[in-house]
């Protein structure tokens, strides 16, 4: 098979590894990639938005399975444009269609879906600046801390969470009146505030069946202690230790079936990946949101656990013959730490050489914001590596990470050195 992978981080790195060990892979490429998709794959420089572009290059390569990573493209409805198009229906798109991909595209539409099939998640009522005065009541109505949502994609700020009622009102009247997030807040949904330790669980679907992957949990915040600025996420490990045998058997009825089920109720064609950000409160879960593909830096987990091709899972998603595929997943623990660049997720330089790539030999590193430049490896985003490392724990696992990041630098490199401290 000829194979594209959309999207240009760690995750899409970490796919191209993947699907680059698949004896079913012929040529691979990745758009626009990075320096480390580079190694593994051709790299396409178009961007994941650019359709009539993804098209050419579809065409031209003879590709025959597309891979989505980021949600952007899926929520402007990627999978539909192939559908569509006489000269792409017939090649298959890892990626669930415009009208499923609202579970992200809108926060509104995922609290909607999951009151329809009874699946738990925090207690909401959503407005407009139409009745902004019934959110300022609706806040009253509530405790402290006020969770604030913008609808739509906000490049993963559009979460506010507040101690302060007359700050929330401010706040919410700055996202539904001054269009703090544009578009993306014309519509906000207020929520209950969950208290609780979070992981997340990833599932592949073919829309009629599904396969639960290993979970994981991720570190958002800058700062050590989850402190500061919300990131794409610092670090991640899986498995999540606290998810116990019974715990994920109640992930699975009480929250994955349901949703695979109401998928088909609603009618929402879903071939893709089902991204579940869970809380565990007390000892039950709750979804605090979909995602409709997978996590960055969660795959960079995952799917090194993954002993299973997949390649093969791919095609049977596509084929919608899932049923038949088995799992098998490494019992070991995974671990990654990101590098990122100082000043991130704020303002941040580009362009820093990387060195010690070479000198890392007990852990994997993917690429995120990295790029080739003449000969050398130069920063190109704020999250830069994700290290990657296996042990009998997640405690060793994590030890090897840090050994390797001793042998890698550049100007004003950064990472959170407590990734792990709270399991
Ligand atoms: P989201 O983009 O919906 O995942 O929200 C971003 C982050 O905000 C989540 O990972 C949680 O840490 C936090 N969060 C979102 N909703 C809630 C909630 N209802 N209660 C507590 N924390 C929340
Ligand atoms: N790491 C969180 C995300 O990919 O959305």
């Amino acid at each position: 098979m000829n194979i594209l992978v959309l999207g240009s981080g760690g995750r899409e790195h970490t796919f191209a590894w993947k699907i680059a060990q698949s004896p079913s892979c012929k040529n691979l490429y990745v758009a626009p990639g990075n320096s480390g998709t580079d190694d593994v794959a051709t790299n396409i420089n178009i961007s994941v938005t650019d359709f009539e572009a993804i098209k050419d290059v579809v065409l031209k390569n003879a590709i025959d399975l597309v891979v989505v990573g980021p949600e952007d493209p899926l929520v402007q409805g990627i999978h539909d444009f192939f559908l569509e198009d006489m000269l792409l229906k017939d090649v298959a798109v890892i990626g669930p269609q415009k009208a499923a991909a609202q579970l992200e595209g809108s926060k509104e539409f995922a609290k909607e879906f999951m009151t329809r099939h009874n699946i738990p998640t925090a207690g909401y009522k959503s407005f407009t600046k139409d009745n902004v005065d019934e959110g300022y009541d609706f806040l009253d109505s509530l405790n402290a801390p006020y969770v604030l949502k913008a609808d739509g994609l906000a490049a993963g700020k559009g979460v506010l969470i507040l101690n302060d009622l007359e700050e929330a009102k401010t706040e919410l009247k700055n996202m539904l009146v001054n269009e703090k997030f544009g578009a993306a807040s014309t519509r906000v949904v207020i929520e209950e505030f969950l208290d609780g330790i979070e992981l997340s669980c990833f599932v592949v679907t073919d829309g009629k069946d599904y396969k639960i992957l290993p979970t994981a949990k991720d570190y958002k915040r800058i700062g050590e202690g989850d402190t500061g600025l919300n990131t794409g996420g610092m670090g991640a490990v899986s498995p999540v230790p606290f998810a116990s045998e019974r715990f994920l058997d109640r992930i699975e009825n009480e929250i994955v079936k349901p949703t695979v089920e109401g998928l088909k109720k609603d009618n929402l064609p879903y071939i893709g990946f089902i991204f579940i950000g869970l809380i565990k409160v007390g000892d039950d879960p709750k979804v605090i949101e979909y995602n409709v593909r997978m996590g960055d830096p969660e795959t960079e987990v995952v799917l090194p656990r993954l002993k299973t091709d997949l390649v093969t899972i791919f095609k049977a998603m596509a084929n919608q013959t899932l049923n038949n595929v088995i799992i098998n997943v490494d019992e070991r623990a995974a671990t990654t730490i990101m590098l990122v660049s100082g000043g991130y997720p704020e303002a941040y330089a580009k362009g820093k050489e990387i060195s010690g790539l070479s000198h890392v030999k007990d852990s994997i590193v993917f690429h995120a914001g990295a790029q080739n430049n003449e000969g050398r490896t130069v920063t190109s985003g704020g999250r830069v590596l994700a290290i990657t490392s296996f042990g009998e724990t997640y405690q060793e696992a994590i030890k090897k990470s840090y050994q390797s990041i001793e042998k890698l630098s550049f100007d004003k490199m950064y990472y959170r050195r407590d990734i792990g401290f709270d399991l």
